[in-house]
C-alpha cells in the first residue's frame, strides 16, 4: 500500500523504492564521471560539459537503468497506470544543471509532454533525484495543471540559441526549437518537487513542469524517462529516440 501522505492531488506520487541498489549504483556512475569538487565542471565550456553529461548519459543506458529505476517502482506504476503492462523510454535523460550564477540557464523550460510527441496524453513521466537536489534547484510543476485541456494553453516556438537538432545537447534532451507556454496556465502558481530521500517522483505527461532553475551553488543531477500504458501504445508514437536510433518505448 502507498503512503497516503505522499499520494497528493497536485498529480504528483513519491513512490518509495524497493530498495536502495539502484539510486546507489545510479549515484556511483555519476560520481565517476562528475568530480565532487565541482569547480572545474561548473567553468567549463559548454560544449565539453554537454559531451561529459553524455558521456554519462549513454554509460547509464547502458546498464540498462530505466529498467531497474521501473523495477523500483513497478508498483506505483501499476496503481497510477492501472494496467499491469507497459512501455517504457528506451532511453533516460541524465539532467546535469549547473547553478544559473556561472551563465546561461539550464533548465528545460515550462512544458507538457504533448508539447513534443505524439500519443503523449497517456504517458507517465518518472523524474528520479541523484545528486545536488535541493529545494533552490529541484524540478517545478503547476499543481493540478494535467486537467488543463490542451486547446486552452497557447503557446510560441522559439529557436534555440545554442542547441541544434541532432547535436550533443539535443541528445542529452535540450529542445533546439522550444515551445514557450504564452497563456492558459498560471505559471506563477508553481511548487517545488520536493522528492523525499530513495524515492521517485511519477507524474502524467500532461503537468506542466520544467523551470528547475539552479539557483543553488551545486549542480544538480537527475534522471528521468517515460512510461506509456500498454494501451496507450499506437504504433505512430514517436518512432526512435535520438540518442541511441533505438525506437522510442519498448516493453517492460
Ligand atoms: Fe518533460
Amino acid at each position: 500500500m502507498p503512503d497516503p501522505d505522499v499520494l497528493s492531488a497536485s498529480g504528483v506520487r513519491f513512490a518509495r523504492h524497493q530498495t536502495p541498489e539502484t539510486l546507489r549504483d545510479l549515484r556511483r556512475v555519476v560520481d565517476a564521471v562528475f568530480p565532487d569538487d565541482e569547480s572545474r565542471l561548473i567553468g567549463m565550456e559548454i560544449g565539453a560539459y554537454r559531451a561529459l553529461v553524455l558521456e554519462a548519459q549513454t554509460e547509464l543506458n547502458a546498464k540498462d537503468f530505466v529498467r531497474r529505476l521501473c523495477q523500483e517502482v513497478r508498483d506505483d506504476i501499476v496503481e497510477v497506470i492501472g494496467e499491469d503492462r507497459f512501455y517504457i523510454q528506451t532511453n533516460l535523460y541524465l539532467r546535469a544543471a549547473r547553478p544559473e550564477s556561472g551563465g546561461s540557464p539550464e533548465a528545460i523550460g515550462w512544458h507538457r509532454e504533448t508539447f513534443y510527441g505524439p500519443n503523449m496524453e497517456r504517458s507517465v513521466n518518472i523524474w528520479t533525484p541523484v545528486r545536488g537536489v535541493s529545494e533552490r534547484n529541484t524540478l517545478r510543476f503547476i499543481p493540478k495543471s494535467q486537467s488543463i485541456p490542451e486547446a486552452e494553453i497557447r503557446t510560441v516556438s522559439v529557436a534555440d540559441e545554442v542547441t541544434e537538432k541532432g547535436s550533443v545537447g539535443n541528445r542529452i534532451g535540450f529542445l533546439y526549437s522550444p515551445k514557450v507556454i504564452q497563456s492558459g496556465v498560471d505559471l506563477d502558481n508553481s511548487q517545488p518537487m520536493r522528492v523525499p530521500e530513495g524515492r521517485s517522483a511519477l507524474f502524467p505527461g500532461l503537468l506542466i513542469h520544467g523551470a528547475g532553475h539552479n539557483l543553488d551553488s551545486r549542480i544538480r543531477f537527475s534522471v528521468d524517462f517515460r512510461i506509456l500504458p500498454f494501451s496507450a501504445y499506437a504504433s505512430t508514437s514517436k518512432p526512435y529516440h535520438l540518442a541511441s536510433g533505438k525506437p522510442y518505448f519498448e516493453l517492460f
